[in-house]
């Protein structure tokens, strides 16, 4: 073992330390990340610095197929302010390098980030791991918490766990957008980013546990009446996300945090966010390659 796994949790979440995924990771290495995500879910690395988008392209395509280029189109949100197609921007920050303000149309997206959700569960084809890099953090760290989708499923209740095993649940982008407080879309925003069916339940690919899939993405279960699903899903999301299945991390610039999509969910925790800056970057792998 060249890596050092140290839990930070009981069920999930942990520090991995001798790595450093500025520099070229060895297979060996990589092998041994990949078994700690699969057993903690959530893994956090810490560096010096940040890292560089390339540095972190480079590492998240050692992870599996990366996520190139969102459709996601934002009314007058046309200027990129980082120049890779792999990065998703999670800042509040604008091209031209200025917080954003109360009633951008971005910011009022982005802030439905603090609703529970999975990433890319709108999309038929789900995402794998997700990294996060911290480039500044504002006063007082802005977490973000995760919580484990598997312990939550093997401690459902043998009759919910037998009515739920058959059932999808629709998500999209859009129902959790304006659930976040976010703007109405538009037409345009709608079709850029399609609904998805998931089914409720699924076999972790990798540890081969039964995990639940739920974000706030997720709008309604696909034949039940909308809110008969809608209930159901809020009662699953409520076991979801009791305290003893969270984990929450402490940011500090130059941490990578990665988690397992397919078996834990995550949000932001709010902060003032039209004051500080807080340069957030992310790249997402997929189940299999997804030309945009
Ligand atoms: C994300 C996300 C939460 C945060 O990057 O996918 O939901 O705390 N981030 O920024
Ligand atoms: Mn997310």
């Amino acid at each position: 073992m060249s890596l050092t796994v140290a839990p930070l949790h009981p069920l999930l979440g942990a520090e991995i330390s001798g790595i450093d995924l500025r520099r070229r990771i060895e297979n060996s290495e990589l092998a041994e990340f990949i078994q700690a995500m699969d057993e903690h879910a959530v893994c956090v690395v810490r560096h010096e610095t940040p890292l560089t988008n390339e540095q972190h392209i480079t590492f998240s395509m050692a992870l599996g197929p990366i996520e190139r280029r969102s459709v996601l189109k934002i009314a007058g949100a046309d200027a990129m302010r980082i120049p890779h197609h792999e990065i998703i921007d999670q800042s509040n920050i604008s091209a031209d390098d200025k917080i954003f303000q109360d009633g951008d149309r971005t910011l009022g997206f982005k802030r439905a980030n603090r609703l529970w959700h999975t990433d890319m569960s709108f999309h038929p084809v789900r995402a794998t791991y997700s990294a996060l890099s911290a480039h500044e953090v504002p006063p007082g760290g802005a977490d973000t918490e995760f919580t484990d989708m598997r312990a939550a499923y093997d401690a459902l209740p043998q009759e919910t766990k037998k009515r739920i095993s058959t059932l999808s649940a629709e998500h999209s982008y859009w129902y959790s957008r304006v659930k976040g407080g976010g703007p109405e879309p538009t037409a345009e925003e709608r079709n850029s980013r399609p609904p998805a069916q998931h089914k409720l339940v699924h076999v972790h690919p990798t540890s081969n546990r039964r995990a639940l899939y739920l974000a706030s993405h997720a709008s309604h279960i696909v034949g039940w009446p909308v809110q008969e699903g809608r209930n159901l899903l809020e009662e699953l999301m409520e076991h979801a996300t009791q305290p003893q299945f969270v984990f929450r991390h402490r940011w500090r610039v130059g941490d990578v945090v990665i988690w397992d999509n397919l078996a834990t969910m995550h949000r932001a925790t709010p902060f003032e966010d039209t004051r500080h800056r807080r340069d957030m970057r992310r790249t997402t792998c997929r189940e299999r390659e997804v030309l945009n």
